[in-house]
């Protein structure tokens, strides 16, 4: 069964991929609506995103708490309040307490720019590339407990070439974080998501195409 999602996101900078849902969902490609959009950060660019659209926003400036348990209280009240049924986490830099997941239990959704497990963590890009790997890419997972972990719900693979710096392999990955993200909040809107254990199984159905637009394939792969 679809229905539209109440999301809050939570961001700490550009907000490209907040920027991706919001035209996924403008398009009707996405059934979702943003009640709220949380930043850490007054100065996140994702911040005038949310003026362009008229999305309601709070910022949280994480300086202003002494403890990591107080800033999270303070999130999980403002998230509460603006009646989010999934926490959506793209590009938020800062670590959550296990207050916040406490909160809600798999109902947390989180996008990193490398193939989970591997590379957690930052500049996740020099790593693939000082490592060696031939392939990288963006996982969307269920976040629980611990930095970059959980259930996996979506990966997409990109190919890493000699000449990639960081920032071009990061260029490459974050066109596949804009595909896979909202296909991810879609199937959750689809009531398709079930978890075992801790893995996730997308229960096809028939009856809903897929929304999430899919990015032709790459030139180079
Ligand atoms: C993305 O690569 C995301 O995976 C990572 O931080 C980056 C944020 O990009 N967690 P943006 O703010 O969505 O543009």
């Amino acid at each position: 069964m679809t229905k539209t999602i109440g999301i809050g996101v939570l961001v700490s900078g550009n907000g490209s991929n907040l920027q991706s849902l919001i035209d996924h969902i403008e398009a009707g490609r996405l059934d979702a609506e943003i009640r709220i959009v949380v930043s850490n950060d007054p100065n996140a660019y994702a911040l005038e995103r949310c003026r362009k659209h008229k999305i309601i926003s709070a910022v949280v400036d994480h300086h202003d708490y002494s403890s990591r348990e107080d800033f999270d209280r303070q999130m999980i009240e403002i998230i509460v309040a603006a009646g989010v049924e999934l926490v959506v986490m793209a590009g938020f830099m800062r670590i959550l307490s296990s207050l916040f997941f406490k909160a809600f239990p798999m109902k947390i959704m989180n996008i990193h720019p490398a193939l989970l497990p591997a590379f957690p963590g930052t500049h996740v890009q020099q790593k693939a590339i000082d490592y060696g790997v031939r392939f990288s890419g963006c996982t969307v997972h269920f976040a629980e407990e611990g930095i970059d972990s959980g259930p996996i719900i979506i990966q997409s693979v990109v190919p890493v070439y000699e000449e990639d710096t960081a920032e071009t392999l990061a260029v490459r990955i974050l066109r596949e974080e804009h595909r896979i993200y909202p296909q991810a909040i879609q199937y959750y809107a689809e009531d398709r998501i079930e978890i075992i254990g801790r893995k996730v199984r997308i229960r096809s159905c028939a009856s809903i195409p897929d929304k999430a637009v899919h990015n032709p394939p790459l030139s180079r792969f």
